[in-house]
């Protein structure tokens, strides 16, 4: 920027003159920097797509952004917003929205609120947040976001009506599951009385308390009455489970020495080891007290060592343990048979779980021991582990 100043002369004619040379090249870049930022705020509010408008203290809108003039083109209201008085863009707004500025003005806080509008026959819901602008401790503006929600407001909506219908169904399957329960439970009772009798009759069959059997015949009535005497474990089970998710089932519990019952359970189970030739070891920690159901902890123990034996093969080794771990006794049963896959954890304690139907069908399992394992640990406030092992399986249940 230049500037030349005459010097004056005698003559007419100008001689002489001084020159003023300004480099403005400093202000004129600020003058473009303020313009580029201005231009950057500009495409940026211009850019979103909730409606936004700035209004002084007297209501005046000051700046508004083209969502939110395009908001007004469709749902027919004015689109020249900029200067004019907010009351008299949205006529509908009323006193209510007045007060509110009011009150973000003076007070200097953000306010959220929520609307539901109707605007020739629109309804809609938005969501509104007045952001004071300060200057110093005063409120000098207030800047407002405007959010049509009305599509997350219906999804919640429909988010709340399926969660209730679904509800509702779960309800009805839990009754219809206490209905299968109970059906479990009635029918299990009703089979006991006509299984007691027909194994009376099979036993004394057997016995030839009903006269003397021939060959085959004493084999077929052994057959029956061991047959029967499984199904009526079986019932029994069935029966305990469905009485246990009926929440019928109690426990009767007294202070026991688990040490006593375990090596009286190793003593029972000698045999069948070695009957099968399999390697039957034990430790047991002497003296080791619970308040338990003894009859039902010692249905647990039998269930495991009864698994351990079923399917471990003749020669193997089967060990059982009895230990304390802080407070919780720790009773465990590891073997060196068949093995459970790892992805089977879980599902062995499943009623009527078997891992590979064919080879333990072979046994003669219906898969409900090791329910009612977990069910009856779990009542004593203990839990059932299966832990990995590169040959065999090895089941812990802890007691409290
Ligand atoms: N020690 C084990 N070794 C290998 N597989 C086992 C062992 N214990 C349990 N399983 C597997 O877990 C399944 C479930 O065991 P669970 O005791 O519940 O049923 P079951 O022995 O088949 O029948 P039930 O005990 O009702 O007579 C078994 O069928 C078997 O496949
Ligand atoms: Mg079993």
């Amino acid at each position: 920027h230049t500037k030349a100043y005459p010097l004056p002369s005698k003559k007419q004619c100008v001689k002489e003159a001084i020159y003023v040379f300004e480099d403005i090249s400093i202000s004129k870049n600020a003058e473009e920097k303020v313009r580029y930022s201005e231009q950057k705020y500009r495409t940026t509010i211009n850019s979103m797509r909730d409606g936004i408008h700035v209004v002084d203290d007297n209501l005046t809108i000051l700046l508004a952004n083209k969502a939110l003039v395009d908001w007004n083109k469709r749902l027919g209201l004015t689109c020249q917003v900029v200067g004019k008085n907010l009351k008299k863009v949205y006529p509908f707004l009323g006193d209510l929205v007045e007060g509110e500025y009011k009150r973000v003005f003076e007070s200097g806080r953000i306010m959220i609120t929520e609307e539901q509008n109707k605007v020739k026959d629109r309804v809609f819901t938005t969501e509104t947040r007045k952001i004071p602008v300060r200057e110093g401790d005063r409120t000098i503006r207030v800047v407002t976001v405007i959010r049509d929600i009305t599509q997350r407001k219906n999804a919640e909506k429909s988010l709340i009506k399926y969660a209730k219908s679904l509800s509702e169904a779960n309800r009805k399957l839990e009754a219809l599951n206490e209905n299968k329960a109970q059906f479990i439970s009635i029918a299990s009772h009703e089979l006991k009385t006509p299984i007691t009798i027909i194994k009376g009759y099979a036993d004394a069959l057997d016995m030839e308390g009903l006269g003397e059997l021939t060959a085959k015949q004493k084999k077929v009535a052994g057959k029956i009455s061991k047959k029967t005497m499984h199904l009526a474990e079986m019932v029994d089970l069935m029966l305990d489970l469905s009485r246990i998710e009926l929440g019928q089932f109690r426990l009767q519990k007294k202070t026991v020495n688990l040490s006593r019952l375990t090596q009286e359970l190793f003593e029972d189970f000698r045999y069948r080891a070695q009957e099968k030739e399999i390697e039957f070891s034990k430790r047991i920690h002497k003296n080791i007290r619970k308040k338990i159901d003894d009859a039902r902890i010692k249905q647990v123990y039998t269930n495991l060592l009864d698994n351990a034996f079923k399917y471990t093969p003749r020669g193997g080794k089967v060990k059982l343990s009895l230990t304390k771990k802080g407070d919780y006794a720790v009773f465990r049963v590891c073997d060196t048979g068949i093995g459970i896959p790892q992805e089977h954890f879980e599902e062995v304690f499943k009623p009527f779980s078997c891992v590979d139907g064919s080879r333990t069908r072979k046994q003669g399992g219906v898969g409900l021991g090791l329910a009612i394992v977990k069910q009856i640990t779990e009542l004593h406030g203990g839990q059932v582990f299966v832990k990995k092992r590169s040959k065999g399986t090895c089941f812990e249940v802890q007691l409290p």
